[in-house]
């Protein structure tokens, strides 16, 4: 974030980690769980820090740990922001916590990019996709790959009402880029949906898919978590 970043058109970055990470059950909040020795934000912010033309970065965590310098706060032991980084506090759902992160970013960042601290591997070539997609002209682009299972659609009973065209459907992931205008005025709208793609679309944006990669899943689930050490491990062999 030097000032020859802060070039028009510059690129914002909230990191969002402000969850519990109940389902992960580690016992403190997911994204200061440690990956073989640092936590999933670390990784998240290192490669969120690396984005061309990085103006403004983010990071949404829970109430009560805001100070990154508190050396009381254990959570933040293990981890240094790069300058410049602001944290603010989330909230109970995570549109709240992306709302809280939308407010505290610099306004001279003309793309937005929401990203899960959960999907800590993700690949910086991802977010530069996704990053060349609005500026290409997109009012938002998301990562996805294609499902290698065939979805149903199923009633309250769970009888089935139908099977969509696997050819036509993407799991996403994050980050999700929108220009900025577009998505703070999604989130002005009062409109509620599952993901911030799904609230700019509610809005009556065009939003693209962009290639995901395998690499931005996210860690969820104790074996996701094992998922990712190896991932890492196999990474180090491959360095060695
Ligand atoms: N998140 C957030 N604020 C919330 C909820 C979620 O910032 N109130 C963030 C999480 O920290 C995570 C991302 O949103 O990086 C995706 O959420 P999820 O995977 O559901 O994480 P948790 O809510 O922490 O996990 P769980 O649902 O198992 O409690
Ligand atoms: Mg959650």
């Amino acid at each position: 974030m030097t000032d020859a970043d802060a070039a028009p058109g510059g690129v914002g970055v909230v990191v969002v980690a402000a969850g519990s990470g109940s389902r992960l059950g580690a016992g403190l909040p997911k994204a200061f769980v440690p990956l073989r020795g640092r936590p999933l934000l670390a990784y998240a912010v290192a490669t969120a820090a690396r984005v061309p033309h990085l103006v403004s970065l983010v990071v949404v965590a829970p109430e009560g740990h805001t100070d990154p310098l508190e050396p009381a706060d254990p959570l933040w032991a293990d981890l240094t922001l790069p300058p410049g980084a602001v944290v603010v506090a989330g909230g109970a759902e995570r549109t709240d916590s992306v709302g809280a992160g939308l407010a505290a970013l610099d306004p001279g960042c003309e793309v937005v990019l929401v990203h899960d601290a959960a999907r800590c591997l993700t690949p910086l070539a991802v977010f530069e996709r996704v990053v060349a997609a609005v500026r290409g002209g997109a009012a938002g682009a998301v990562p996805g790959l294609p499902l290698v299972d065939t979805v149903k659609t199923v009633d309250v009973e769970g009888r089935i009402t139908g099977t969509p065209d696997r050819a036509l459907l993407r799991a996403v992931q994050t980050p999700q880029g929108f220009e900025r205008e577009v998505l703070l005025a999604a989130y002005r709208s009062g409109l509620q949906a599952t993901d911030d793609a799904a609230l700019v679309e509610r809005c009556g944006h065009a939003v693209v898919v962009v290639d995901g990669d395998p690499l931005a899943f996210k860690v969820t689930t104790p074996d996701d978590l094992d998922r990712a050490e190896r991932l890492l491990d196999r990474a180090a062999t491959l360095r060695a």
